[in-house]
């Protein structure tokens, strides 16, 4: 448990060396299967995903999710996915896109050249900013603030509504209980605001919010309030702190691979004026940006609980047991990956028709892959390339980077990086 505990990722990366493809885990209460073989990442995600539910942890999430996409189950979870997905449309994507440069811009002429900066924080600024504008058209500052203001508040305490026995904690009277209670009604306020305001103008404002006002299936009249609300949040915490930690890793690799990061900065200084349709002209920024999935998936692990028994990859699974895969582990194991340890984009560059296809799943797979995949991919693009035409960035010398394996995996001590000034880029 203390291994589990400190350095989960590498952990459960040598569990596999050791023991191979199938780990069975007996851990305090519960009897976890770790599998790491793409074909059972395609079991458990693909052809058997009907046989399972989420694990504790996206149960747990429900006190600040309610039944948003990422937490709800079985046929309210179809029919709330229908309802999202035209609001990831690649046409909608355009106008989002043209907010994630414009965005990038604005955090480019904030900085210095000289000045060292935690680079983890302002990624999540940026993507956070980026969220609430694309979700809410938030045009004003403040408002954007207000926003961001209300959910860093909650999403502070949430990791406390994980813990384990956080269901009993929960019920007492403790102080930061009853501080997530309170930046959660706050939180809720600001985003029934909106959503009143929205449901007011009747128009669609081009932004996530009205696509998910407008959503109608059949044989409803569309999203409640409640339900709008639940969207709201799981698409602020799933889309924002997971694409930051991205692009983080993205800046570090980069930092310690000063080859990869010069091809880089001639890709970007000659693909004239960044938008949707950018994305052709830059391939290896993209395979910039896969590589640091690969090597740094945001979403270290996936959890799975058996509805009923099942057979994974040979393997009995008794009902109600948890399943875990790992990206973070598949993704550096040498037989998908050659030299896997290393920083190489330009793996990404030919198709490898030898690598089985779920050797790579930084978004997950099957009826529950990310909704937001595509989003992530451009606006991962588009901020390296928009910010990498102004500045470039070297760690802070002596700065410890190790992981931090939470919800997501983050730097455990930031990303202190300096700042340094390409040529002067006319946008
Ligand atoms: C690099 C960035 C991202 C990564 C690595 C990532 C990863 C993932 C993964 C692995 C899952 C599946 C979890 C599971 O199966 O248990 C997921 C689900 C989800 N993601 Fe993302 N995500 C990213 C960005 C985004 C963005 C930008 C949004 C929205 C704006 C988003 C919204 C969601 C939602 C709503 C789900 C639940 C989908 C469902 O169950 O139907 N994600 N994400």
């Amino acid at each position: 448990m203390p291994a589990l505990r400190n350095d989960a990722p590498a952990f459960l990366q040598r569990m596999a060396r050791q023991y191979g493809d199938v780990v069975y885990l007996p851990t305090a209460g519960q009897q976890v299967y770790f599998f790491s073989h793409p074909d059972a990442v395609r079991d458990v995600l693909v052809t058997q995903q009907h046989k399972f539910k989420k694990s504790r942890m996206l149960e747990r999430a429900r006190v600040l999710l309610g039944d948003g996409l990422l937490t709800s189950e079985g046929a309210l979870h179809l029919r709330q996915r229908r309802l999202v997905q035209p609001a990831f449309h690649r046409d909608r994507l355009a106008g989002y896109a043209a907010t994630m440069v414009q965005r990038a811009q604005a955090a480019c002429e904030r900085w210095q050249p000289g000045q060292t900066i935690d680079m983890s924080q302002e990624m999540m600024h940026l993507t956070m900013d980026l969220v609430s504008r694309t979700l809410f058209s938030a045009e004003v500052e403040a408002e954007a603030d207000e926003i961001a203001d209300a959910l860093n508040g909650v999403f502070g305490l949430f990791d406390m509504i994980l813990l384990p026995f956080s269901e009993y904690l929960e019920k007492l009277p403790l102080p930061a209980m009853r501080r997530f209670h309170a930046a959660r009604a706050r939180l809720d306020a600001t985003i029934y605001r909106l959503i009143a305001e929205h449901r007011a103008r009747g128009v669609d404002q081009g932004d996530l919010l009205s696509m998910l006002l407008l959503a109608q299936d059949e044989d409803t009249t569309g999203m409640s309030d409640t339900q709008v609300r639940d969207e709201v949040l799981t698409l602020f915490l799933a889309g924002h702190e997971t694409t930051a930690n991205a692009l983080t890793w993205a800046w570090y690799l980069l930092s310690q691979n000063p080859q990869a990061a010069a091809r880089m900065h001639a890709e970007v200084d000659q693909a004239g004026a960044l938008s949707m349709d950018s994305l052709p002209a830059l391939p290896y920024t993209g395979a910039v940006f896969s590589e640091a999935l690969r090597l740094f998936p945001p979403a270290w692990a996936i959890g799975r609980r058996a509805l009923e028994d099942v057979e994974i990859s040979g393997c009995a699974v008794p009902k109600g047991c948890v399943v875990l895969l790992s990206p973070y582990v598949t993704h550096r194991d040498p037989r998908w990956f050659a030299e896997a340890e290393s920083f190489q984009p330009e793996r990404w560059l030919t198709p490898d028709d030898s690598r089985p296809k779920s050797a790579y799943f930084p978004f997950g797979g099957g009826a529950r892959v990310c909704i937001g995949e595509r989003f992530a991919g451009a606006e991962g693009v588009l901020l390296l390339a928009t910010i990498a035409r102004r500045w470039s960035f070297a760690l802070l010398p002596g700065h410890p980077v190790e992981r931090k394996a939470q919800i997501t995996l983050r730097p455990k001590f930031g990303m202190k990086m300096t700042i340094s000034a390409r040529k002067k880029y006319v946008y």
